[in-house]
């Protein structure tokens, strides 16, 4: 932990996560901290237990032990309803983005609001919502498509203006650039930079995309053998000597 990093303020914490699938012991002893407006990256090798982490996070799944607080509310120890209050303040872009096929781009991101614009007592229409989203993401010409007819990095940034429609004070990107050209790829780096200073939202971005980290990274935490191996800044990490660091930089 750096000297700066003890006056800010944390959004998200996990402390001990623990989780295995029979003897596959995937996250041991897994600690990590969000603070406030940055944008954290999480690199790990495929299999490395990112996306677990990811949906332990949001509650898809449940961890054997551990402690995951999120604005200093331990989500474990909420009912239902604070859960689902509390889920509303994080956007969460799936890996592969998971849009809903039957649906327009238009139903697709109404759907979130549809569950809770009530409940977080939105007053604006869900039209102007919608639109804005769109507009957000530079896509306001595919309101009325079908996810068929959008390429891939259309359809990720529907995707992205969907986990934004709530104005979520988190953002967890699951490999935002995977299975992208490298020009869309580039582009959808952009936005995230630009998401981060536009809404002052807190990331936590899991890739193994060199060049998004580079980008995008304020700090970086490498995840290896179920626990958080090492943590610096781009710079710090990609000089490292290290031969377990160095592979993921090569
Ligand atoms: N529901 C599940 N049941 C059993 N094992 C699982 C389950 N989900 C994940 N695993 C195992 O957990 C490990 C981590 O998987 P995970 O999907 O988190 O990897 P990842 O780091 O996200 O990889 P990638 O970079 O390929 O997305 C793998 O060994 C996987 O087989
Ligand atoms: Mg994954």
């Amino acid at each position: 932990m750096t000297e700066s990093n003890t006056h800010r303020e944390v959004i998200l914490e996990i402390s001990n996560l623990q989780k295995s699938f029979g003897s596959n012991k995937v996250l041991d002893n897994f600690n990590l901290r969000l603070f406030r407006g940055e944008n954290l990256v999480v690199m790990g090798k495929s299999g490395s237990g990112k996306s677990v982490m990811v949906k332990c996070l949001v509650g898809l799944m449940e961890p054997n032990s551990g402690r995951i607080t999120i604005n200093n509310k331990d989500i474990t120890s909420l009912n239902q309803e604070s859960l689902d209050i509390l889920r509303t303040e994080i956007g969460f872009l799936f890996q592969g983005s998971a849009l809903y096929d039957s649906m327009t781009v238009r139903e697709n991101l109404e759907f979130p609001l549809r569950k809770h614009k009530k409940r977080l007592q939105i007053n604006e229409t869900t039209e102007h919502l919608v639109q804005q989203a769109l507009k957000s993401v530079g896509l306001s010409s595919a309101l009325d498509l079908m996810p068929s007819e959008l390429s891939g990095g259309m359809k990720r940034r529907v995707a992205l203006a969907r986990a934004l429609i709530l104005n979520p004070s988190i953002i967890i990107y699951d490999e935002p650039t995977t299975g992208l050209d490298p020009i869309t790829a580039k582009e959808i780096i952009a936005l995230m930079k630009s998401i981060q200073s536009s809404y002052g939202t807190s990331a936590l971005i899991i890739t193994h995309d060199v060049d998004c980290a580079r980008v995008v990274a304020d700090r970086i935490i490498l995840l290896i053998k179920g626990k958080n191996y090492i943590e610096g800044s781009f710079q710090e990490l990609s000089s490292s000597t290290d031969l377990q660091v160095r592979a993921f930089f090569k």
